[in-house]
């Protein structure tokens, strides 16, 4: 496996992929890699001749610089466990190449699907995902790359932001993956105690009541957040971020859901930020009980 920091070298590195007509798919990440990462890779081997891995905490796009210092930084780790999925290629890249003394471009999407949920609760967080996705994108150049759904604003954000610049890499998303308990797996997870862990569940389990309730005819939308918000009460230290029925149908919010909306929320337990969705059509999330 190949371990590359410079930008030079990275492009080198795709370049001689493209001249040996080999396909790359491309999985960005920011590094504290976990079995959802992995599925990520394994899902990219099915896709291309070779697999490339960025690890790069990007500072553009945390709004709460406390939050940029605490980010998980396991790279020993990270290398062993890209080499274990038999990855082609890890890039590094480094903050004073990526973002040098005078760096002004960046990328903004407009419109629905960045008024709302995370777009709101973490200004100019979504504008430095961009603009980092765009960056890497054009470095690498992979024919494809692959996201994962626990970020779905991310993922439908990039996919736009893709299209729109005519980037030409395929966009693919892989199912989120959850502990055996239901938690959606999450580099921040790393930063919860065992206890914080466990008032964590409160999260998904109240997604899970919630598209429980849907599936049993309740449609309105602030009682399916209600539900959501009452699960997250009971548990001490876990502040709600937002709740809302979305749309997947142009991305709206909805007072009324149906099967074409998610319930997406994000919660803080004692500060390390979380989020989730369910598909309120979509299959149980596997929770357990307390
Ligand atoms: O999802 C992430 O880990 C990051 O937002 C990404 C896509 C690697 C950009 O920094």
């Amino acid at each position: 496996m190949d371990v590359i920091a410079p930008i030079a070298d990275m492009r080198q590195w795709s370049r001689q992929a493209l001249i040996a007509g080999k396909r790359t798919a491309f999985v960005p990440t920011m590094g504290a890699l976990h079995r959802g990462h992995i599925s990520l890779v394994e899902k990219a081997r099915t896709l291309a001749d070779r697999v490339v891995v960025s690890i790069y905490v990007n500072p553009t796009q945390f709004d709460n610089p406390e939050d940029l210092a605490k980010y998980p930084q396991t790279l020993e780790a990270d290398l062993a466990m890209c080499r274990e999925a038999g990855v082609d290629a890890v890039w590094t890249p480094q903050t004073a190449e990526m973002y040098p003394d005078g760096y002004c471009s960046f990328i903004d999407v407009v419109g629905p699907l960045t008024d709302k949920l995370c777009a709101v609760a973490r200004p100019g967080h979504f504008r430095g995902v961009c603009t980092v996705v765009a960056k890497l994108l054009g470095v690498v150049r992979p024919d494809v790359a692959v996201f994962g759904q626990k970020d779905l604003q991310q993922c439908l954000v990039v996919s736009r932001m893709v299209g729109d610049l005519n980037i030409g890499t395929e966009i693919i998303v892989a199912p989120t993956v959850r502990e055996s308990d239901g938690l959606a797996m999450s580099s921040r997870n790393r930063r919860l105690s065992p206890d914080q862990r466990a008032r964590a569940l409160g999260l998904p389990r109240g997604l899970e009541l919630a598209r429980q309730a849907y599936r049993a005819g309740q449609v309105t939308s602030l009682k399916l957040i209600e539900i959501v918000a009452e699960e997250l009460l009971v548990h001490e230290g876990v502040d709600l971020d937002y709740c809302d029925v979305v749309s997947l149908k142009g991305f709206k919010e909805s007072e009324f859901a149906d099967d074409a909306c998610v319930l997406a929320a994000a919660v803080f337990v004692d500060g390390v930020r979380l989020i989730d969705h369910v598909p309120l059509a979509g299959q149980s999330i596997p929770v357990k009980a307390d």
